[in-house]
């Protein structure tokens, strides 16, 4: 049985006698170039994957492909006819894509890179996992954004901040002598899904890793990462050139400080010559920062961009920042600091922007930034960690909170200007562009706490790679090759796992609200809390309720946070008729009798999602208690666990929230709610 360590590469055998017999078909010989240490890695996979599949040993042969044969080459080692007869799809195989194609009797996989040769193997074997047809296939894939990577918010001491799934799997104290096998299969996973990056560790950064004892560590891992093509990068403290330096100062401005990035980021590369680059949290929540000398993130950030573009390395700025000096509305903070600086920063610097203006909340308007800096690449910043979504206790597939932003229109140029659009660069003619996933991943035996919480890391990659890939179909995928191909799990579920971040939205908070989690570690509910020095820390900060009304006015008569959006954009927010429902409270404080769209009143609205969001779970369950026969034993009873205490804990949401809310509002609960007992 699997214990969900092998995640979505556990390459089951295919069952089906004619996919089967389908697949052998095909399959009668493989031609395969030799060469370093990637193709062998091509080599492994297609051996664990067809003998698992297939139960065949695969027939790597030398020589001349004959038919019915698999051919993995570079475009420069097809033979002339091949080459021919690939003529018009090759020129169009660019950066690390790929090419699978049926050519006569045979398919080749062809990139121009070895890595394009491995993505394009692992695409191969999850057509094969989806047991889909290989009849005339075509697929040419190119990556559409540039850098692809997971933050772990991981500290050296093996805590992760945020993180649900265990410790740390970067064992620190035991590199770089000892090389955990697990750091291969990490890479594995995130090469078959075309992640191309990790940063190491926390943005909260310790400067420590800077020092030539853990330089050596990093090294380490770089070199198991590299021939899956992973980069890796670290969190750079801004005040290192102090604490491990000796400096008096962390000015960018200060030539002494210049010069000791500079040799640092030396040292860095003659460790790892391809040593991604920094990531960089300023000024935010403690951390030290250009701003602390009165500089600003442009100095900051092109001070270290300069020190890495002689290796090609880049800056990964976060726009996460907010003070606790302006206290109207923090939504407008990251904005107000950023903007002005478009154009200003170094071509390899990328300012790194969450998805929303607040933190992370369960649903959040797209961060009016990305329609603001034309001139600069942005990054989009996603949490695949559950910090306000129930942790790694409750289900929540994130890839169709990922799909909502992504598909936002900022109308930066008109109708259809999407995120998406913005991120891959395309719509501003950027010359780089990436995308970042702060990641769900621990020392747990499945990586990630909660068995469905994989799909979120899968789901990532996949929309990394292609941001335009629509939620339903990663669902699919992954569902099939984690689980089962079978219809009468793969619909039912697939349903479960669609409708599940809208579920969460409901139980916790709906029709705009945000934010009113417990404070501190953001589990279960807690809005009524005021007692916090910081006012922007406090729920009551944010769904402002009293006896009025309930929300947040960020409309032009309150702290106009709208206008920092395009004009299309804000007069569809400020407009309460057009402002959609799911962001109601986010953008409009309103009477409690507020007529909704269905003619409820606000209140009872609001106790009608709430129960909707424990309907929603309930039913969960009810699905899930029909796939035992399709899941192993263990993953259905642990599933059924966590849907167990999710249950609970929605109807806690639910409860909690409406008997604060009751105190303000002096009204009965709308009939359709559950009464609290
Ligand atoms: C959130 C989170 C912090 C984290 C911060 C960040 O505020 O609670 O733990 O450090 O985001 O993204 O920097």
């Amino acid at each position: 049985t699997d214990s969900g360590y092998n995640l979505w590469l556990n390459y089951r055998k295919i069952e089906n006698p004619e996919v089967l017999s389908e697949y052998t078909r095909h399959i009668q010989g493989i031609y395969m170039e030799s060469g370093e240490e990637t193709l062998n890695i091509v080599k492994e996979e297609l051996t664990l994957a067809l003998k698992g599949l297939l139960g065949m040993s695969p027939p790597f042969v030398p020589g001349q492909p004959k038919e019915y044969s698999l051919i993995v080459r570079k475009t420069e080692n097809l033979s002339r006819e091949i080459r021919r007869k690939l003529e018009k799809d090759i020129p169009a195989i660019t950066k690390d894509g790929y090419l699978i194609r049926s050519s006569g009797k045979n398919i080749v996989i062809t990139a121009h890179n070895d890595i394009g040769i491995l993505y394009g193997t692992f695409h191969f074997l999850r057509h094969l996992q989806q047991q889909l047809s290989l009849g005339n296939i075509r697929i040419l894939e190119v990556p559409k954004t540039d850098i692809r990577v997971l933050n772990h918010w991981d500290n050296l001491d093996r805590t992760v901040e945020r993180g649900y799934a265990g410790a740390s799997i970067w064992k620190w104290h035991r590199l770089p002598g000892y090389i955990d096998p697990r750091y291969k299969d990490y890479a594995r996973a995130n090469a078959s899904v075309g992640i191309n990056g990790t940063v190491l560790t926390n943005v909260n950064a310790s400067a420590l890793v800077l020092t030539p004892a853990y330089i050596e560590k990093v090294a380490a891992l770089a070199d198991v990462f590299r021939p899956y093509g992973i980069k890796v990068y670290l969190t750079a403290r801004f005040s290192a050139p102090i604490e491990i330096g000796g400096l008096e100062t962390a000015d960018p401005l200060n030539p002494e400080v210049r010069q000791w990035w500079k040799e640092k980021i030396s040292e860095i590369y003659k460790e790892i010559p391809d040593f991604g680059g920094f990531l960089v949290k300023a000024n935010s929540e403690g951390q030290p920062g250009p701003q602390n000398y009165g500089r600003s993130h442009v100095d900051g950030a092109n001070m270290m961009a300069d020190a890495l573009a002689p290796h090609n390395g880049i800056v990964m700025w976060r726009a996460f920042v907010y003070s606790e000096h302006d206290t109207t509305d923090r939504a407008k903070q990251a904005y107000s600091e950023f903007v002005s600086l478009d154009g200003k920063f170094r071509d390899n610097v990328l300012i790194q922007v969450k998805n929303g203006a607040i933190d992370f909340q369960p649903r959040e308007p797209f961060h009016p930034m990305f329609a603001a800096m034309p001139r600069t690449p942005l990054m989009m910043e996603f949490q695949i960690t559950q910090e306000y979504l129930g942790f790694s206790t409750h289900m929540v597939f994130l890839p169709k909170l990922y799909e909502e932003v992504l598909q936002a229109d900022t109308y930066s140029h008109g109708k259809g200007s999407y995120v998406a659009k913005v991120i891959d660069g395309t719509l501003d003619n950027k010359k780089i562009s990436g995308i970042a996933g702060v990641a769900n991943i621990g020392s747990d035996i499945n990586w990630t706490g909660h068995p469905f919480g994989q799909a979120n890391w899968y789901g990532f990659g996949r929309l990394a790679w292609d941001p335009y890939i629509p939620a339903e179909k990663i669902a699919d995928e992954w569902l099939r090759l984690t689980f089962s191909n079978d219809e009468n799990f793969v619909t039912p579920v697939k349903k479960m796992l669609l409708q599940s971040h809208r579920a969460v939205v409901n139980y916790m908070t709906p029709l705009g609200l945000h934010h009113i989690m417990d404070t501190g570690h953001h589990y279960g509910p807690g809005p009524w809390v005021n007692n916090l020095s910081r006012p922007e820390w406090n729920p009551v900060y944010y769904h402002k309720a009293d006896e009025n009304g309930i929300g947040f006015d960020r409309t032009p008569t309150g702290s106009n946070a709208t206008s920092q959006y395009t004009k299309e954009v804000a007069r569809i927010f400020n407009d309460v008729e057009t402002c959609p429902e799911e962001f109601l409270l986010w953008f409009h404080h309103l009477p409690w009798d507020y007529k909704l769209h269905n003619g409820r009143t606000l209140w009872d609205g609001l106790g009608i999602k709430y129960q909707e969001g424990v309907n929603q779970v309930r039913k969960a369950k009810n699905t899930w208690k029909k796939m035992e026969p399709y899941v192993n034993k263990q993953q259905f009873g642990e599933i059924s666990m966590l849907l167990d205490i999710q249950l609970e804990e929605a109807v806690w949401w639910r409860n909690a929230c409406m008997l604060y809310f009751q105190t303000h509002s002096k009204k009965a609960f709308p009939k359709e709610m559950e009464t609290p007992s």
